[in-house]
């Protein structure tokens, strides 16, 4: 399998033997890492992240899985750069491809970072775009196939918005990968027909099925996996929480909903979470409206069926192989 100087902006792009692959060079690197077995072997390569959005787990995880790859790593802010401002993002991808052997991007509308791509000499990875979220999905996917062994077959259960990155890419990873996909959602919070179409093609070919539900209990029933995200995403106005709350909060993953899903269901966020008031915005917004919670109550983020941390830990193995098959 070779993935040399490709870039990695959607998984459509992707065969689902090119993600199996990725999938297991992970999983190759996550046992060289445990066992302290040095995979430092691109010594002498730089990387830079351009981040337009803020970031825990995206961050990190490039930092230090190009350490451990032996790359050097220079991350610019969503204040410390010119690009946008006062650099085209064609003019930004010609100079940083004169010094770096990749580029990560996260920011706004995926064609920002596929026209990075096409003026980019080196590969271009998206860091999450409002439309996808590739290398949340590869770690989810890697995750999925830890739990239980497999990915085809596997029932898989989004709950809330899907018309954002999350939903669409979790659709997108779904179809890939053979599992039956079900976005759970009000009527209009549905993924973008034209992507649905796309899918679908995708599934015909792999075995997966996809469904669009909005009845909650009916979207659990059976769910091996129940995944959620935040209600709003980064980038869109505070003023969009009355209408999220009026239509996800019948979608929330409490502890009722989960009874409905499959024995051994296990329950899966990208995070960050709003599960608690422990944070600026989910206190404000419980406050607000009444609520302990909001996408996820805390009972079910902090049960054993809750797989979080593993999909976070995971970001970190599933980028590095990303940037090991692709500079
Ligand atoms: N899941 C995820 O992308 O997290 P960050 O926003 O912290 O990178
Ligand atoms: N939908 C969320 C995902 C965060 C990883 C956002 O875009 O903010």
């Amino acid at each position: 399998m070779d993935l040399k100087g490709r870039d990695f902006l959607c998984l459509l792009d992707y065969t689902p033997e090119e993600i199996g692959y990725l999938l297991d060079l992970a999983e190759d690197l996550i046992a060289k890492k445990k066992a302290g077995v040095p995979h430092d072997a691109f010594r002498g390569k730089n990387i830079v992240l351009i981040f337009e959005k803020t970031s825990t787990r995206t961050r990190c995880s490039f930092e230090v899985a190009a350490r451990d790859l032996g790359i050097g790593v220079t991350y610019l802010d969503p204040s410390g750069s010119q690009i946008g401002k006062k650099e085209s993002i064609a003019d930004t991808a010609r100079v940083l491809a004169s010094m770096f052997d990749g580029i990560e991007y996260r920011g706004f509308g995926q064609e920002r970072v596929e026209e990075l791509a096409e003026y980019s000499s080196v590969p271009v990875w998206n860091g999450l775009t409002n439309e996808f979220h590739p290398t949340q999905i590869l770690a989810d996917l890697l995750t999925v196939r830890e739990k239980f062994g497999k990915l085809k077959g596997i029932n898989f259960t989004y709950m809330g918005d899907a018309r954002f990155n999350m939903g669409n890419s979790l659709m997108i990873g779904c179809a890939k990968m053979g599992l039956n996909f079900t976005a759970c959602a009000p009527e209009g919070y549905f993924p973008d027909e034209k992507l649905i179409e796309k899918c679908r093609a995708v599934a015909a070919e792999t075995g997966a099925t996809l469904r669009f539900e909005t009845d909650p209990v009916k979207g659990a029933e059976g769910a091996d996996e129940i995944y959620t995200d935040v209600w709003v995403s980064m980038g869109e106005p505070d003023a969009v929480w009355d209408e999220r709350i009026g239509a996800l909060l019948p979608y929330q993953v409490n502890g009722e909903l989960m009874k409905h899903a499959a024995q051994g269901a296990i329950f899966m966020h990208c995070l960050p979470a709003y599960h608690d008031h422990k944070t600026q915005i989910g206190k404000a917004v419980g406050d607000r409206y009444g609520l302990d919670a909001l996408e996820v109550t805390d009972d079910v983020f902090e049960s054993p069926a809750s797989v979080v941390f593993d999909e976070a830990e995971n970001r970190m193995h599933t980028i590095k192989a990303v940037i090991a098959a692709t500079v």
